[in-house]
């Protein structure tokens, strides 16, 4: 743990000054994040999205070392999510009691592929850990860092292949039930990353979708049509009525929520089907460089 912690200082450092992991999560802040997934098309059925939906009780702060705090629905490029981030939870003061010493949580990143592009073979599976654990914070910053657990599928960093659109990657955040009991071909780490159907794996599990950051990696342009999404108008989310004015996080996200098109940067830069495999110590405190595997 000390060798970990020394090692992530510099990267904190860096990118201390631009990142924000909110003290608290509003339900305003919670709407506008349910509301940015939906948009995303995150929520469709099948292989169009993760036929899952998000109730998020808790902000997710994704923080890569290269660039620092994911936005949700910004366009990053594969270099700048090639090594693992790591994950914080911000429940909001209703909800922290639910992220306590006997919760236990899945997490994972999956690619829903481009909006209007689904890929045949389902959603594809970046990472996977559960049994994580970690208790909202005490005080006025109630943040904490889901960690230990097991860690099934290695990071696996986005890198899709090249012409296919802006894939939609997520980090999601289930709570898991006491009977939660892992499928037994998912059940012990080394498994790679590949093509599966998150509907499915919560089907079979009975985890609760509680929190999610998701942004776009682009290789090169789309070679076919591709679908873009509308900003979120946070003047119709529910709670913002009933939020105090200028509710800062609410207003600054509002804009980034179309995953395709305007930012993209393309992401080109990387050559098709790279991948990169690293080290998720800043989140489960795992260490091991495993090798490269084929992905998408
Ligand atoms: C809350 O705590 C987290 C983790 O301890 C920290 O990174 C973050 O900056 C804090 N946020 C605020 C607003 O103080
Ligand atoms: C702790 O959190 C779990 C959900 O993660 C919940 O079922 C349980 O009731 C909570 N316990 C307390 C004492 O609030
Ligand atoms: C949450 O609780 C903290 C400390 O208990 C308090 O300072 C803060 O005002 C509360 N926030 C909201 C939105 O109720
Ligand atoms: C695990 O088993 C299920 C069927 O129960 C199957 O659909 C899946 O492809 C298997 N492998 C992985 C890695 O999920």
């Amino acid at each position: 743990m000390l060798a970990r912690a020394a090692l992530l200082l510099p990267a904190l450092a860096a990118f201390a000054s631009a990142q924000s992991i909110p003290a608290t999560a509003s339900a305003t802040d919670l709407e506008l994040i349910n509301a940015q997934y939906d948009n995303s098309g995150l929520d469709d059925q099948g292989n169009a999205g993760f036929g899952v939906d998000l109730e998020a009780q808790a902000v997710l702060s994704v923080v890569y070392p290269s660039f620092g705090l994911v936005q949700n629905g910004n366009a990053y490029t594969a270099d700048q999510v090639a090594d693992a981030p790591e994950i914080f939870v911000t429940p909001s003061n209703s909800t922290a009691a639910w992220f306590n010493e006997t919760s236990r949580y899945t997490l994972m990143l999956a690619d829903a592929s481009s909006l209007g592009d689904p890929d045949t073979r389902g959603n594809y599976r970046h990472f996977l850990a559960n049994g994580l654990t970690g208790a909202a914070a005490s005080g006025a910053n109630l943040t904490f860092e889901p960690v230990d657990g097991t860690v099934i599928t290695e990071y696996t960093a986005p890198g899709p292949i090249a012409g296919t659109g802006p894939h939609r990657y997520a980090f999601l955040l289930f709570d898991q039930p006491s009977s939660f009991q892992a499928p037994s071909n998912l059940s012990s780490p080394g498994v790679s990353a590949a093509p599966w159907y998150v509907s499915d794996y919560v089907a079979q599990t009975g985890i609760r979708l509680v929190a999610a950051s998701f942004f776009t990696v682009q290789n090169g342009d789309p070679t076919g049509s591709v679908a873009s999404t509308e900003a979120v108008n946070t003047a119709t989310l529910a709670a913002s009525s009933a939020a105090s004015s200028g509710s800062p996080s609410g207003s600054q996200t509002s804009t980034s929520s179309a995953p395709s098109g305007s930012s993209s940067t393309g992401g080109g830069s990387n050559a098709a089907g790279k991948s990169v495999v690293s080290v998720a110590a800043g989140l489960v405190g795992l260490v091991g460089l495993v090798g490269v595997a084929a992905m998408l």
